[in-house]
């Protein structure tokens, strides 16, 4: 399949995943940050979009990796809301394969189902053409109840995006409520839970290829208690063991993660899970939100 390959471990690399599943606690949530396809392809002589194509088979390799560990849930950054200041030419050719892969998904969703891999475009899907709306609002639809593995793939995405369209929701969801939000129903709690990401728990572990030490407006509400992992290889040279490092580098600072994370807050997904946590009134517009945002999905797929 396409989205997950059918990696084939040596002997040594299954002894050393058994082994990091018996020595420590496995990630649920891990984000990539897919850097250095252009330098890469530049290394080889090859064409950028060569570059970001072997980008999507690493992230294949990936997938199958965190499927393999136990990881529930992956969201990695597929294109910034800032990649639509590059070249036309490498724009439309990164649409161009985003366009064959969510066409190839959609003819492989019974592997999907097979594996329970329920994929979610986090992003700002009105800014991209509305052939690729509506592929990835199929692909969304079509695999809303899988639930095993969670892929989020951050498209037309930046966090300062993310949290625009997050106060727009409120103003927007309100306008003709019965029972509209109070100023003091606005707070952090109700921000967050109006973010993509709003069904996810932040990552455990963010991974980003090429040198680069930034997060590149990704995730930054989300990964305030994450454990940061860079590493200087290029996304599609990156092998299996620079995987399990950052799954050694996880559980080496695990448990400084999780008291900072009991100190400070319990994440709204799992707090909501308590009735208290949210108002009626709150609850009710939250419920609302997730129907627009399904709606929006029905529309843009049968456009
Ligand atoms: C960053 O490397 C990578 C991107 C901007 C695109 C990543 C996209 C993919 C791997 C394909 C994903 C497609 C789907 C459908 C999930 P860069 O271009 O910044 O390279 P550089 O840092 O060497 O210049
Ligand atoms: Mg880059």
């Amino acid at each position: 399949m396409s989205w997950v390959s059918d990696y084939q471990y040596t002997f040594i690399q299954k002894i050393a995943f058994q082994a990091l599943q018996l020595s420590g606690h496995i990630p649920h949530h891990i984000a990539f940050v897919m850097d250095g396809n252009r330098r890469f392809a530049r290394s080889k002589q090859l064409d950028k979009i060569e570059g970001h194509s072997r980008g999507f088979s690493k992230l294949a390799d990936v997938l199958r990796w965190c499927l393999d560990m136990g990881i529930r849930e992956v969201t990695t950054f597929a294109f910034s809301i800032e990649n639509f200041k590059r070249s036309n030419e490498e724009v439309e050719g990164l649409f161009n394969l985003a366009r064959d892969k969510f066409s190839k998904l959609l003819e492989e969703t019974s592997r999907l189902d097979e594996h329970g891999i329920r994929i979610r475009v986090i992003g700002n899907l009105l800014l991209l053409p509305a052939d690729l709306q509506r592929l990835i609002a199929t692909a969304m639809l079509r695999t809303e109840r899988n639930d095993k593995l969670f892929l989020n793939v951050a498209f037309a995405y930046t966090s300062r995006d993310e949290i625009t369209q997050a106060v727009e929701a409120v103003l927007r969801e309100d306008e003709q409520a019965d029972d509209p939000l109070q100023p003091t129903d606005i707070n952090e709690r109700l921000l967050e839970a109006c973010l993509y990401t709003r069904h996810s728990p932040p990552p455990d572990l963010v991974f980003r290829t090429s040198g680069e030490t930034r997060l590149s407006d990704f995730m930054m509400w989300q990964l305030s208690t994450s454990v940061l992992y860079f590493t200087d290889v290029l996304w599609p040279q990156i092998t299996i063991w620079n995987f399990l490092a950052s799954i050694v580098a996880y559980q080496r600072d695990r448990c400084r993660l999780e008291d900072y994370r009991r100190g400070e807050r319990l994440h709204s997904v799992q707090l909501a899970k308590s009735s208290e946590f949210y108002s009626l009134r709150v609850q009710k517009f939250l419920l609302k939100l997730d129907a627009n945002r399904r709606k929006l999905l029905i529309a843009l797929a049968s456009n």
